[in-house]
């Protein structure tokens, strides 16, 4: 990968890494999806059906074939979560940027979202505090999205790039 979108929900990881890879004429690859396409079924569904550590294995699976890969990676809110996801992304020595937003714009953002297990609403302060550390672990460029337009985070990215 060239460059690796990271940071919890409803920081805008999906909507700035597809304007980023259009910026840079680059292939834009989101890992959501692609454990979506590889397992055949809704992250709910794997939710469901396997558990949040049936999803994190796939996951874990699927950052390992998305960074051997060129262009820009759009990561899942959980993913630089996970020690073993942040040992790839480390060696990858790929640039990692962390989207950030505070819980108010995230609630604003995402809602109620049946399709996030995670994102509960009366969870998500606690949540985001608890995975702060680990986004800050990885982080090459931080940027704060709450008061500002995709374009604007874009230009910003591609400007650091
Ligand atoms: C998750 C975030 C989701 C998705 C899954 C778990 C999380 O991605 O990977 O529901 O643990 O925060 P988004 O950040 O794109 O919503």
């Amino acid at each position: 990968m060239n460059v690796v979108l990271i940071g919890f929900m409803g920081t805008g990881k999906s909507t700035i890494g597809r304007g980023l890879a259009k910026r840079l004429a680059l292939t834009h690859v989101d890992l959501d999806e692609l454990i979506v396409q590889q397992s055949g079924c809704s992250i709910p569904e794997i939710f469901a059906r396997s558990g949040e550590l049936g999803f994190r294995q796939r996951e874990t699976a699927c950052l390992k074939a998305a960074m051997a890969r060129s262009g820009v990676l759009s990561t899942g809110g959980g993913t630089a979560v996970q020690a073993a996801n942040r040992a790839v992304l480390m060696a990858a020595k790929t640039p990692v940027v962390w989207l950030t937003a505070t819980p108010e714009t995230v609630l604003k953002r995402i809602g109620d979202d049946p399709n996030r297990p995670l994102g509960r609403p009366d969870q998500l302060a606690t949540l985001l505090a608890e995975r702060t550390q680990a986004y800050q672990a990885v982080a090459d460029l931080i940027i704060h999205t709450d008061d500002e337009t995709p374009v604007t985070l874009i230009d910003q990215i591609a400007f650091w790039l």
